[in-house]
């Protein structure tokens, strides 16, 4: 059997994207082709070498306000890994519909907020400061319009009195690790249907 090729995309610390990796072993149906950075300093970068995956970077920085030669270095670096899907796993810049559209419906994304709730930055101060119960998190197809598209699994977490955005993230971000993971083998076997936590 040939496996599906996942490319990870990251910005950050990339616990995501280890949860991700870590997932793609024995039975499962797609292996990680590549890790790939818009941030040099990325922590994630390190961690997937330490795992033994390929890594790459592109940095936006040099393009300014240049997006389309931005997206064009990173088609070049994605293209060449020939992934199947692409995971969106705490990356931070907002795709174009061209980008989008070159992998329509290859690519994932997970946003911490319950979507349609909160869009865009700050989900968990916006959610405690309107006074919301819970909170969580939403993995979804990528489409043009930013923290849109299909919703293929949702987690749910408590909001609890003097929370703090930190504390609301520290619980929302285990439940993240678990759902990625699950919606990815999923869409890997070719399942979208929609998976609930807990
Ligand atoms: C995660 O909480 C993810 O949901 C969020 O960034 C964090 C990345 O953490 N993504 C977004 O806000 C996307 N707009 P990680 O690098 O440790 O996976």
């Amino acid at each position: 059997m040939s496996h599906k090729r996942v490319a990870i995309l990251i910005s950050g610390s990339g616990s995501n994207m280890v949860a991700l990796a870590e997932s793609m072993q024995g039975d499962h149906p797609a292996r990680t082709c590549l890790v790939l950075s818009n941030r040099p300093d990325a922590g994630g970068l390190a961690k997937a070498a330490a795992m033994g995956i390929p890594t790459a970077m592109v940095d936006h920085r040099p393009f300014g306000r240049d997006r389309a030669g931005f997206e064009a270095a990173l088609r070049d670096a994605l293209d060449a890994a020939r992934p199947d899907l692409i995971a969106l796993a705490g990356f931070m810049r907002i795709l174009t519909p061209e980008f989008v559209a070159a992998y329509a419906g290859r690519i994932l994304n997970i946003h911490p907020s319950l979507l349609p709730n909160y869009r865009g930055l700050d989900t968990h101060a916006r959610a405690i400061a309107a006074g919301d119960t819970e909170a969580g998190c939403t993995v979804h197809e990528v489409t043009p319009e930013l923290d849109d598209g299909p919703i293929l699994g949702q987690a749910r977490v408590p909001i609890l009195s003097g929370d703090t955005p930190e504390t609301l993230a520290a619980r929302v971000l285990p439940m993240e690790h678990r759902l990625y993971p699950l919606v990815l083998r999923r869409v890997a076997e070719g399942e979208r249907g929609l998976i609930t936590l807990p």
